[in-house]
């Protein structure tokens, strides 16, 4: 029975996050969202197909620990145990190199990106043992930056890498309680967070050059593996890191 599931999505409201929470609830999932968006409930409302789906959506900046502690509040009062937790939430910040990076561009990033990941695994944690859950699975969403590198993207890479080490190591420590960790790297994906870039044919073609199946990804794609880490379908799969990139990573 999976109606009594409940997965919590970080950064639900757009993209990637968005796609997922439209996949949990197509196959029968209650879903949590955690998004700083202040229309994360008219965005999510109005994309999803039908009216009466099981979403409940929380104003939570991940860079705040008290937002997420309020959060996990909403969560016990609307009776939400999650025992899937998807991190989506991230940003990816200008691009320049080491050298010239501003200090408060890469603090933002890391904050983000590596300690909204934390942050929010540590009480999805909290809340997994407290309410002695017996299986769950976390998801934390990296990059092809998590694996490599590329010019100018040295603080997204960092956080990257860093996402896939703490999926790593959650894995280890949590697996007497089977909970399950994994971290997924996504190539170049439609979303509005590629939108500026890829509306550029001349850095899409050249993206696309990089990539064996010469396309770009829908974000549904992604979901796919996501609702795959998140199932007894990959049961046996923990602390990993799994490309989605249409073989970027392969050459
Ligand atoms: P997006 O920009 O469409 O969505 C990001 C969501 O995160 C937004 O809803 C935003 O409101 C939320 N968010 C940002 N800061 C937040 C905060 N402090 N607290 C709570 N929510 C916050 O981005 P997209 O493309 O869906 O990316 C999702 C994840 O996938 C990110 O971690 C990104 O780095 C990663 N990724 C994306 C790729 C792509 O090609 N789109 C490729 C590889 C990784």
């Amino acid at each position: 029975m999976k109606d009594h599931l409940v997965a919590l999505v970080t950064g639900g409201a757009s993209g990637i996050g968005l796609a997922t929470v439209e996949r949990f609830t197509s196959e029968g999932y209650k879903v949590a969202v955690f998004d700083a968006n202040e229309s994360a409930k008219e965005v999510i409302k109005n994309s999803l197909k039908s009216e009466d789906n099981d979403v409940f959506i929380y104003e939570v900046d991940v860079t705040n620990h008290d937002s997420i502690l309020d959060g996990f509040k909403g969560l016990a009062k609307d009776n939400l145990t999650p025992s899937v937790l998807l991190n989506s939430a991230g940003i990816s910040p200008p691009l320049n190199p080491l050298h010239k990076y501003e200090i408060d561009d890469w603090n933002k990033c890391v904050s983000i990106n590596l300690n909204g990941t934390f942050m929010v695994t540590r009480e999805f944690i909290n809340s997994y043992i407290e309410n002695k859950l017996s299986k769950g699975s976390i998801i934390n969403i990296s990059s092809i930056m998590g694996s490599r590198a590329s010019a100018a993207q040295a603080v997204y890479s960092a956080t990257k890498h860093g996402v896939v080490g703490l999926a790593k190591s959650v894995a280890q420590d949590y697996a007497h309680l089977n909970l399950r960790a994994n971290a997924i790297g996504p190539g170049v994906i439609e979303t509005p967070m590629t939108n500026d870039v890829l509306v550029d044919e001349n850095v899409k073609n050249h993206l696309l050059t990089r990539i064996p199946l010469k396309r770009v990804a829908q974000a549904s794609e992604v979901a796919s593996l996501v609702y795959f880490l998140a199932t007894d379908e990959s049961s046996y799969i923990t602390g990993t890191y799994i490309p989605i990139d249409g073989g970027y990573l392969s050459s």
